[in-house]
């Protein structure tokens, strides 16, 4: 079992008790932005490595892993990309682009996020597939484009397919992970080279008291069953919400043990099934995580969703997290 987290390679040169926290918690690591589209390929004919050359290079010396996120998303796209991109070029473009992406890396990853939320069954489509503008411009069959130009760019990575809004009990939630079961069904039977599945994991520790686990469960062992790999890429438990709107902030020992108790819910389940290999947090200090903007006040708080609080000491979120891996009895040895 791996454990390991996203980091911003900046960070790792500028602030030495991250470096030296990521290299002593994880065996894994993931750019949180750096090979995103905007980030790495700055202009149509132009590709920027700096960051994630910066974070393999870290990651290799330390004897880490490492993941891509993510080949295609509908999301993050650079600035050029409305006006450049038609349905005469669009297949060329992704193509290049994984080909460009994943063959500079090819036998240094762990695995690649190949597509990343192509399933939203609020567009209305019977396969429940997202009309981004990669279905839109290619048409549905990008998603087989992809893993196959991803498997020939690099044929040791792990190929995965990474979605979200699939943890939880809920109605809606249960209708994505139909579909999204669906969708592997449909690449599987077409032969497609998709390795495993990635469940972002993005939760709120407000909603984990409904948790049980009964569609996450059956979920995963239906990928086992098709011969699929999970794991858990993005996951952070949001403190947000705990308090009722208008009540006062909790403080510290208010917010931790409930977003531990999430945190040890949700892994209780989530380590059950042989199929999951590795879990990554998005971020692992509270220093240094998107959560922590607040969109409707238009700024930055303070939020403790991760093992590591501001000043990088262990939370009870680190310890119920520790707890889940050490049970779950497929941690790689110390
Ligand atoms: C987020 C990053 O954490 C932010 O820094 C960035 O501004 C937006 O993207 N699902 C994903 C991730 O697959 O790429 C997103 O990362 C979080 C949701």
């Amino acid at each position: 079992m791996l454990y390991g987290c996203a980091v911003q390679p900046a960070l790792l040169r500028s602030d030495r008790a991250y470096a030296q926290l990521i290299v002593d918690q994880c065996d894994i690591l993931v750019a949180e932005n750096s090979l995103k589209w905007n980030a790495v390929h700055p202009a149509i004919d132009q590709f920027n490595f700096v960051a994630a050359d910066i974070l393999l290079g870290f990651a290799e010396q330390h004897g880490m892993k490492v993941r891509g996120h993510n080949l295609v998303w509908h999301e993050a796209l650079p600035p050029w990309f409305a006006g450049a991109v038609n349905k005469a070029n669009a297949r060329q473009v992704m193509v290049d682009h994984i080909q460009t992406v994943a063959g500079r890396y090819a036998g240094r990853m762990h695995s690649w996020d190949v597509v990343n939320e192509v399933v939203w069954l609020q567009d209305g489509r019977p396969d429940g597939l997202r009309t981004s503008p990669w279905l839109t411009l290619i048409g549905d069959d990008y998603i087989e484009l992809a893993f196959r130009t991803a498997r020939n760019a690099d044929p040791q990575a792990l190929l995965t397919c990474n979605e979200f809004g699939i943890e939880l009990d809920t109605p809606d939630n249960q209708a994505k992970r139909d579909a999204v079961l669906l969708l592997l069904r449909r690449l599987k039977a077409r032969n497609v080279p998709v390795d495993a599945v990635g469940i972002q994991s993005h939760m709120g520790a407000a909603e984990m008291g409904r948790f049980t686990g009964a569609g996450l469960r059956s979920f995963m062992a239906e990928a086992r069953r098709l011969d699929l790999q999970v794991f858990l890429t993005e996951m952070d438990m949001s403190d947000k919400h705990l308090s009722p709107a208008g009540q006062a902030t909790l403080n510290a020992q208010q917010v931790d043990p409930a977003v531990a108790a999430g945190y040890a819910k949700y892994l209780k389940v989530a380590l059950s099934d042989p199929a999951v290999t590795a879990v990554l947090t998005w971020g692992i200090t509270d220093r240094y995580t998107y959560l922590s903007w607040n969109a409707a006040k238009q700024q930055l708080e303070d939020v403790r969703p991760f093992p590591f609080d501001k000043d990088y000491h262990a939370t009870a979120s680190f310890y119920a997290i520790r707890d889940a891996l050490d049970d779950s009895g497929q941690h790689s040895p110390a």
